[in-house]
């Protein structure tokens, strides 16, 4: 696999006499791709019906003329205003009844048929005049799914919508009530039309009510891609991609990549660190020009699994971002890094946002490659570095691990539902698992909760999987080795019940969740043997061996063959010391990396990546700060 750089590029933000010399410097710096168009709908098409493609036609053929490639985005993200006047109730709302109005982006609802229509109409445009032109060599459809919380609409077009998703899945109304469970509160519909979307209720709404209006709108986020691809495929046989986010899990991004051909996604480590990460002010101070350890390497694994295989980043922080509380500098070496370590983890491309720092709109403090003034911005040296590294070392191998993580979005949506404990949030769960295995130094493979084949993997982990699908319950006795779930794996019924007999039902498993709790912070259970459960804690009964108890007597570990169950929330080192127990029984061995460090075997390649602010010391070798090695 051929390895490269790209940028993201505004031509319609500056003079066209620049386009040319803007075109010859990122060849010059090293860069193959360049990514455009995705915001361009009001150039495109200033009046409803009139298009204007003369000036992409120019674009393409100078930035290709330089010899890049061009990833074309579909523009859909930003409705120009005249879409309002031909569609005036196309707006998204949000859960407080209020719309989602025109003068930023993603103004629009999923659901809207005749936003929908005329997606489909700049969509078919666009492919019959670039599908088969030969600089076009990707796609990119819309922009970042969900962006700004905008999955969940709560319009007249959702809710009609709504009642006839509801009306295919149920066929009547009987059998939702009794799916619902709407006897409670005498909460029964006589017809789908009496069904509302599940907010401005009294109190909280039925889980199982949200839970379905939460998979629907997921269903409408998969198919206003799908229409968008259906277009593009007939017209251009370039792979297609969408750039999803960090931590969003608002739709299900496998359920939208299986119409895809690569998943992307825009990195952005020092934003995330500040504003989307649970973690301690030492941590967030230690890693605060750095970004989190963890966090991009978490969503390279999570995309490389959507895309099964074919993943890249779209969007690559350079420089200062301007949307966090704040925004620091990056420190130098970061953005080389970060990219070398996108590219260890299997990605085909990483492409920086953005070529020239705009000096003018939204984003006028977010650095680019280029500063405002056109002089090189620091990030451009770096990227520049790496891209003559690569000419020494084009092609590369992506590795797999002996560990495989389940990741699962509706478990996201139930246990965002349904947290019954302040901190039990599901990303947070499995991403703690994550960085357990990453300080073991080990490859991390992702995987869907349908997964069919788990003989890859010696260990397979589960933790917080909301209901066990036939699928994966067929796939457990060929696993390579252990499947360890828990906590709260199973734990509900797919309509949102307790299930009897109660969970979590693990073939060949005898135990029971007969009680669960949640912890305030700074409440713990202790295990035997040191080791502490916080945030959520089971309450097991059956006949199952345990194979590590809490100190008052009570199951922990449950199990010693293939399934295993944790009945609890271990904190960071608890669950690295139980995590490299499961690892030595499998054979597989493990490391005890510094907090800074990390590492990632890519076929032939390993890499070390110092996420400190200090050189580090590692088996013979010197990792500079911000700095990446490889052997
Ligand atoms: C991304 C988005 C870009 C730009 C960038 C700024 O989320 O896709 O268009 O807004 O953030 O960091």
């Amino acid at each position: 696999m051929k390895r490269g750089l790209g940028v993201c590029y505004y031509p319609e933000h500056w003079r066209e006499d620049i386009w040319p010399d803007d075109a010859r410097r990122m060849a010059a710096a090293g860069l193959t791709w360049v990514r455009i168009g995705e915001f361009a709908w009001s150039r495109l098409e200033p009046e409803p019906g009139v298009l204007e493609f003369d000036w992409l036609d120019r674009a393409i053929d100078i930035l290709g003329q330089a010899g890049l490639k061009v990833v074309l985005g579909t523009p859909t993200a930003t409705p120009p205003r005249w879409m309002l006047a031909r569609h005036p109730d196309m707006l998204a709302v949000d859960a407080h009844g209020r719309p989602r109005n025109f003068g930023s982006r993603r103004h629009y609802c999923f659901n809207h048929q005749g936003y929908l229509g005329e997606c489909k109409r700049i969509v078919t445009a666009l492919a019959e005049r670039y599908g088969k032109n030969p600089h076009v060599a990707a796609w990119q459809t819309d922009n970042e799914y969900g962006c700004h919380d905008t999955t969940l609409s709560y319009s007249g077009a959702a809710k009609a919508a709504f009642r006839d998703w509801l009306g295919q899945k149920y066929q009547s109304p009987q059998a939702l009530n009794q799916a619902w469970g709407n006897i409670f509160w005498s909460m029964d519909y006589a017809s789908f039309d009496e069904i509302d979307l599940p907010n401005l209720t009294v109190t909280e709404p039925n889980p199982a009510h949200v839970m379905d209006f939460r998979r629907f709108s997921s269903d409408q986020v998969v198919a206003f891609n799908r229409a968008q691809t259906d277009i593009l495929r007939r017209h251009s046989a370039a792979p297609i991609a969408h750039n999803y986010m960090g931590r969003v899990t608002e739709f299900d991004h496998f359920a939208v990549g299986a119409d895809l051909d690569i998943a992307s996604w825009d990195s952005y480590p020092i934003g995330f660190l500040s504003d989307r990460l649970e973690a301690t002010p030492a941590h967030k101070a230690a890693f605060l020009r750095q970004g989190d350890p963890d966090f991009q390497a978490f969503h390279h694994d999570l995309y490389r699994a959507v895309g099964r295989g074919r993943w890249w980043v779209m969007e690559q922080q350079p420089g200062p971002v301007n949307w966090a509380p704040y925004n620091p500098a990056p420190l130098p070496g970061m953005v080389r890094l970060w990219t070398w370590e996108a590219f260890a983890h299997g990605a085909e491309a990483v492409c920086y946002f953005r070529w020239r720092q705009a000096p003018f709109a939204q984003e006028q403090m977010h650095a680019g490659l280029l500063r405002p003034d056109s002089a090189p911005a620091p990030g451009l040296a770096e990227a520049a570095q790496v891209a003559q590294e690569l000419r020494d070392m084009p092609d590369a191998a992506c590795g797999k691990g002996d560990v495989a993580l389940i990741f699962d979005y509706a478990s996201a949506w139930a246990w965002d539902i349904q947290p019954q404990g302040a901190d039990f949030d599901y990303f947070r769960l499995v991403f703690a698992w994550y960085r357990a295995l990453r300080r073991l130094g080990l490859n991390v493979d992702i995987l869907p909760a349908d997964a069919d084949d788990l003989s890859d993997w010696k260990l397979v982990l589960a933790p917080g999987l909301f209901t066990l699908s036939d699928t994966l319950r067929a796939a457990l006795p060929n696993c390579g080795g252990t499947v360890v779930f828990g906590p709260r794996a199973n734990a509900k019924t797919a309509n949102f019940a307790i299930p009897v007999p109660l969970p979590p039902a693990l073939p060949g498993l005898d135990m029971r969740v007969a009680r669960v709790e949640s912890l305030p912070p700074g409440a713990g259970i202790a295990l035997e043997g040191g080791g502490t459960f916080i945030h959520w804690a089971e309450e097991v009964e059956g006949a199952a061996t345990v194979a590590l108890r809490r100190a008052d007597g009570m199951a922990a570990l449950v199990g010693t063959g293939p399934l295993r169950y944790l009945a609890g929330w271990p904190d960071d080192d608890t669950l690295r010391a139980i995590l490299r127990h499961l690892c030595a029984g499998q054979g597989i061995e493990t490391l005890d990396l510094p907090d800074a460090l990390r590492t990632r075997q890519a076929g032939a390649q390993r890499f070390w990546f110092n996420h400190g602010t200090t050189p580090l010391s590692w088996n013979g070798r010197t990792i500079p700060p911000a700095g990446v090695i490889w052997e």
